[in-house]
């Protein structure tokens, strides 16, 4: 009778072929009205453009400096780049802490921390009079006019910094420096996560030509056709578009698979009512989606001896590494009940199989929805093209995609049933976005150069 009563919950998570092909044709609509003079400014999947307009060919040439904001890590990297037959890319980098106090204090507060965290990696590597040519990883949704602007739409995931929506953060960066009065830094590039990484991908594989996070947020992006993408002028090539689909749904448009879970953990976050989709496939949610099942699974009395401990109303207790560890199949029950205790939740042998079941749930339904979206990307970019079949690359990062034991078997398995006239190739970005931040900063330098 209870695990009738459990089933029952977690049966409105497991989504039926049709379900995701309907999720699938939904993103397609959100698409086409990103893209459209006359929609675009009401589309929740916003469909930036990034003024990236090809992949890296090898020639991209020189020393960057590199900032990687809007992940887990936030990173200052040193990335020289060699052109011509030996071509080659060294790294360094020095991952540095955001403190949530500076995540969500002023803007003047996170800008003066990030300088000062570029001023330490500028000491740590002797180069302090350098000024060499920056490229800023900003993983957030920026309105780009040029490379090197782009104005905060809005701040998502655990970022809330007072005075920076609405402001191109090229200019609060720049400003920032200025304040420092300690070295000089010439900005060029500013870079969604999802761009990096692809151009990341693509520096090794040239058939790279979309981008995805699976990580604490979730977004793509993808070569578009420059005659599609109507608010920007030209007809000839393609351009990258940063699709921000983690809004997807915040038109209502999900709402029939949306669960009661799904809206609680939405009433919790920082921003209520958005990033819809991004909250039910993402790392920094599907923790909180498990958390607000067993609580209420705990209420109705069939788990921790009904007790709801307050470990349990804590925020962010299952984190993304935690739930990939309690669903890995090597580990024995008894070590799942092991993590749990970490966790401070004193489990029984019942509730331990209850719990795991739960987090599979909810990371299996992650995982195809976001299979639903790539499937309309692929299919898309296909389509663009006329062909029958598409043979495509995807460079891919982040945490839950690369840290979770099913997730990414699954997101893959879905790519493929849903768009079954495109063969899709996955690409793990191994160096994460700054090194593909820093060949579009190559690339911008040569334009300008070219221009001056
Ligand atoms: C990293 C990128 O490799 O992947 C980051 O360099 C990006 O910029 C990240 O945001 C996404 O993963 P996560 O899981 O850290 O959000
Ligand atoms: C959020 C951001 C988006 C980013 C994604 C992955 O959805 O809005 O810009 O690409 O997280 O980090």
């Amino acid at each position: 009778e209870q695990a009738r009563h459990i089933q029952q919950t977690l049966a409105e998570f497991r989504l039926s072929k049709n379900q995701l092909l309907e999720v699938k044709k939904r993103m397609k609509v959100e698409i086409e009205r990103g893209l459209k003079k006359d929609s675009h400014k009401d589309a929740t999947v916003k469909m930036l453009p990034t003024f990236v307009r090809s992949t890296p060919d090898g020639t991209e040439n020189g020393d960057f400096l590199a900032l990687d904001l809007g992940g887990t890590n936030f990173r200052v990297l040193l990335v020289k780049i060699r052109s011509g037959k030996r071509r080659s890319v060294e790294m360094h980098n020095k991952i540095y802490a955001i403190p949530i106090e500076v995540m969500q204090g002023t803007g003047e507060e996170l800008f003066d921390h990030i300088v000062h965290c570029i001023s330490d990696f500028l000491d740590y590597m002797g180069m302090k009079s350098a000024r060499l040519p920056l490229g800023f990883t900003f993983s957030f949704p920026c309105h780009q006019t040029s490379l090197d602007a782009g104005i905060l739409v809005t701040w998502t995931k655990g970022f809330k910094a007072t005075d920076c929506e609405g402001e191109d953060v090229v200019e609060l960066l720049r400003e920032a420096i200025k304040r420092k009065e300690e070295f000089e830094l010439d900005v060029v590039a500013i870079v969604n996560d999802t761009v990096g990484t692809m151009m990341t991908c693509a520096y090794e594989e040239p058939t790279c030509e979309v981008g995805l996070i699976a990580g604490t947020g979730s977004n793509a992006c993808y070569m578009e056709e420059m005659k599609n993408i109507e608010i920007v002028p030209g007809t000839e090539g393609r351009m990258c578009v940063n699709m921000e689909w983690g809004a997807f749904g915040d038109n209502g448009c999900l709402d029939d698979i949306r669960t009661t879970y799904d809206q609680a953990v939405d009433e919790n976050s920082l921003n209520e009512g958005k990033q819809r989709y991004e909250k039910m496939c993402s790392g920094m949610y599907l923790g909180e989606i498990v958390r607000q099942i067993l609580i209420d699974l705990t209420k109705r009395g069939f788990l921790f001896r009904g007790q709801i401990s307050e470990t349990l109303k804590t925020r962010g207790i299952f984190e993304t590494k935690f739930l990939s560890q309690i669903e890995s199949d090597r580990l024995a029950l008894l070590q799942v009940r092991a993590i749990l205790q970490q966790l401070g939740l004193d489990s029984t042998c019942d509730d331990s199989i209850i719990v795991k079941e739960v987090c599979g749930t909810v990371s299996r339904r992650a995982a195809q929805l976001c299979g639903a979206g790539m499937a309309a990307v692929v299919d898309k970019i296909r389509e663009n093209r006329r062909l029958d079949h598409l043979d495509v690359t995807v460079g891919v990062d982040g945490t839950l995609y690369k840290l979770h034991p099913h997730f990414s078997r699954i997101f893959q398995q879905t790519v493929k049933e849903l768009a079954p006239k495109c063969d899709v190739n996955f690409l793990l970005s191994e160096d994460g976005s700054g090194k593909g931040a820093a060949l579009i900063t190559a690339v911008g330098c040569r334009q300008r150069d070219a221009s001056s």
